[in-house]
């Protein structure tokens, strides 16, 4: 079971659980000890005594010699009747305690009486009590400075590892050249794991670096053909006299041209991805590129046998990254067409966005986030596409600050959706 405790605490209750268990052992020990050799040496000693009181003092008719803090009791002798108090102690030692009075009782038979001497043991009682209390406040002490300690010496252990984390969470560590943070820390586990960051984000580095540059090489490199291919065209179209069905051959390959040098455009805009080049490729308003996709993706709709209307509920004049907004608006608009069999498409301009419904097979509700991810297509997906058709839209969204949702339309259908800015 993995803990969840922070580093820190786990520690201190390490230092702190360690102590208890040891300081503990310690204070049981002493009081077991002190106990064992009460029992032991105070038995032993009134044994000695008793003996002699019986076989020197009462033998000689001497009364027992003892010192002040002892007496004699004894069974059978009048003068030394047992107080009741101790009339019921065992063979042997035992002790009497009450709330006033604490005495040591050694009892001795001897052919069926009972012998007995009673030591007073109040201050005995007092230093011992006075000496568990010692061992329970060193057991305490030990307890509370095992945590102010275990605290000191965490922070100390865990500090490297508190700046590691806090170095990882707020340097931009994938988008300016960061220095590496190993040679910051000592040679230890803390620094080995600093150089597998500085080792993984290196590779990390220059494997984006490597999808930036092919990117941005591959877009650059194509950007010459396709201006070669579409100039050819312009050149066909007017300087040959080609017959209807060629020129509209031409027609298509120049469209095709133009729709791959926006994609070729798309790509390298995306793959510089700075802010400042957001501009670059152009800007125009919502509307002007309505126009020019409605007019080019209304005609195929059209020519499928659907309907196509473009509605506009009151399009600013904002200006927008034109590249951008026409590589979204015809990937839906294509996408409309593709999985569209009957009715037809709208597309409705807002203020904040644009929509673009259809009455084709629609997209299950349980799909609708899928759909967006690269490589995904639904089951009833036509022709040749790849399923990056969604995702391009949602990078280039993410990457303009715009958003892009959609949602089911009844009876049949889609309806995509792209706010360009906020509603309020
Ligand atoms: N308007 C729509 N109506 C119904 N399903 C749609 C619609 N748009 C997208 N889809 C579903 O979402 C899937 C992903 O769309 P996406 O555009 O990403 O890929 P694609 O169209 O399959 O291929 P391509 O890469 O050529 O665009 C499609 O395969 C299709 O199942
Ligand atoms: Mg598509």
């Amino acid at each position: 079971m993995v803990s969840k405790q922070p580093l820190l605490r786990r520690i201190v209750i390490a230092f702190v659980l360690m102590t208890f268990c040891v300081s503990g052992f310690f204070s049981l020990s002493i009081v077991a000890v002190v106990h064992f050799i009460e029992e032991n040496l105070v038995s032993q000693e009134l044994d000695e005594e008793l003996l002699g009181v019986l076989q020197h003092d009462l033998a000689n008719g001497l009364p027992p010699r003892l010192d002040s803090r002892t007496q004699f009791f004894a069974t059978d002798m009048p003068r030394y009747a047992v107080p009741d108090r101790f009339i019921k102690a065992e063979e042997g030692f035992s002790e009497s305690v009450d709330d006033t009075d604490a005495f040591y009782v050694f009892k001795r038979s001897i052919n069926g009486q009972g012998y007995f001497l009673v030591q007073e043991q109040h201050e005995f009682e007092e230093r011992e009590t006075a000496l568990y209390h010692a061992v329970l406040a060193g057991f305490v002490l030990s307890v509370i400075l095992a945590w102010i300690l275990g605290l000191w010496l965490a922070r100390r252990i865990v500090a490297p590892v508190v700046r590691l984390a806090n170095q990882v969470r707020h340097r931009d560590q994938l988008h300016h050249l960061a220095p590496d943070i190993a040679p910051d820390y000592a040679d230890d586990e803390v620094g080995h794991l600093a150089k597998a960051f500085d080792s993984t984000l290196g590779q990390l580095r220059n494997s984006l670096e490597r999808e930036q540059l092919f990117t941005s090489d591959v877009s650059h490199e194509l950007r010459t053909p396709l201006m070669v291919i579409n100039s050819s065209c312009e050149l066909l179209d007017v300087a040959t006299n080609l017959d209807p069905r060629q020129l509209e051959k031409v027609e298509r390959i120049k469209r095709a041209t133009d729709e791959m040098s926006s994609l070729v455009q798309t790509f390298l805009l995306l793959a510089r991805s700075t802010s400042n080049q957001s501009i670059e490729g152009g800007s125009a308003t919502l509307a002007v590129v309505a126009q020019e996709q409605g007019a080019r993706w209304g005609a195929m709709i059209r020519e499928k046998g659907l309907l196509f209307e473009m509605v506009d509920e009151g399009a600013d004049e904002t200006r927008y990254n034109l590249t951008f907004l026409r590589t979204v608006m015809s990937n839906l608009l294509r996408n409309a067409l593709h999985y569209t069999e009957s009715g037809g498409v709208r597309l409705r301009l807002m203020a904040d966005g644009f929509c673009v419904e259809d009455s084709g097979i629609g997209i299950p509700l349980e799909q609708h986030e899928k759909m967006f991810q690269p490589f995904v297509r639904g089951q009833q997906a036509r022709g040749e596409g790849l399923g990056l058709g969604l995702s391009l839209v949602k990078r280039i969204c993410f990457h303009e600050g715009w958003r892009v949702s959609v949602r089911s339309r009844e009876p049949s259908g889609s309806e995509f959706r792209v706010f360009l800015r906020d509603a309020g």
